[in-house]
């Protein structure tokens, strides 16, 4: 056996036997998150843990965990994971990036269709029958083809909901450190400033990751500068829209309306957002099929199992940490 290895929550049986295979598994009985105390309790004499986006690795927990080699996230995103401790602390962390990109995109787009069309409103118009007769001006939404988009961050999932706006006919607009030619000349895209983005967009759309400098990059100014007839989707990060300014500009019509796939404070959300029906809203299911789910959870186990193999995992975040890894 490789050694013993921890999971936070119960995730599907075939990737459990998959570990059962080669480590001494306990896996979290109870379908809940665990507190930082049961965390520390269920991880301080493992050398691999299985984690998910709700578990704050942070430094006390990792400082706790003397026998760790390997965090292996379950997700792309790891600001869940301080990775600067556990690259001091000699702790590997991995991620499972590029298996959930299409399955991300096509969520954002639905979310951005539902909200443009407004079909969770119409769903609950008629389930409270109260459709009684047809009006040329019932439930009248937003037009996409044709309309500008603009995608803050041009990472994967950022490029793959381009491609779909193509279909779509929209005039795409990205902001994003890289440059991406070979995409403005393929996609026909065009990279923005973000005073531009908001300047210009029917549609924002975002795909950063969450750390400094996205935190709260939606704010106030952000909305003002936005068109009246905007529509913010965000299947990123929730803290990356600053969410009382986004009540804010929803409630003084600066914007349209809002497609959240996630929170500033999950599973908390802000009351008046409940009571606004220009806001859609889902409970982080961006990477949410039963393909991709289940893909992530075979590479969350791979990238564990390779660490404890002493093998380079193939989605390693900290990089530099594998010269000093424990070992
Ligand atoms: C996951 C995600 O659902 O990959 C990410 O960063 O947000 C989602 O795909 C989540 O991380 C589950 O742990």
């Amino acid at each position: 056996m490789l050694g013993k290895v921890f999971i936070t929550r119960p995730i599907f049986p075939e990737t459990v036997q998959e570990l059962q295979q080669h480590a001494d598994v306990l896996v979290n009985a109870e379908d809940r998150v665990l507190s930082k105390d049961e965390l520390i309790a269920s991880i301080q004499h493992v050398h691999g843990v299985f984690t998910l986006v709700t578990d704050s690795i942070d430094r006390q927990v990792l400082s706790a965990a003397s026998h760790l080699k390997v965090v292996a996230n379950f997700g792309v995103g790891v600001n869940n994971v301080d990775v600067n401790a556990a690259t001091e602390l000699g702790v590997v962390v991995t991620n499972t990036p590029g298996v959930l990109t299409e399955t991300t995109a096509d969520l954002a787009w639905a979310m951005l269709m539902s909200a443009a069309r407004r079909i969770p409103e119409s769903d609950r118009f008629v389930r409270s029958r109260s459709f009684q007769a047809w009006g040329p001006t019932m439930m009248l939404g937003h037009d996409v083809f044709g309309k500008t988009l603009g995608i803050i961050g041009f990472g994967r999932i950022g490029q793959a909901v381009a491609r779909r706006a193509r279909g779509f006919g929209m005039r795409i607009l990205f902001h994003d450190p890289g440059r991406h030619e070979d995409l403005v000349r393929e996609l026909g895209v065009v990279p923005a400033a973000l005073a531009d983005i908001y300047r210009h967009s029917d549609f924002i759309t975002l795909h950063v990751p969450l750390n400094v400098q996205t935190h709260h990059l939606l704010n106030d100014d952000a909305f003002e500068a936005m068109k009246r007839n905007c529509i913010v989707i965000n299947t990123s990060r929730g803290p990356v829209v600053d969410e009382k300014a986004l009540v804010r500009a929803l409630k003084a019509g600066k914007i349209a309306a809002a497609a959240l796939d996630v929170f500033e404070r999950e599973p908390e959300i802000e009351p008046e957002l409940f009571e606004m029906n220009n806001v859609v809203m889902a409970p982080h299911i961006g990477s949410a099929s039963y393909e991709t789910r289940f893909k992530m959870a075979s590479m969350t186990a791979e990238n564990l199992l390779a660490v404890l193999r002493g093998q380079r995992p193939p989605n390693l975040v900290n990089v530099d940490v594998w010269e000093h890894r424990r070992t």
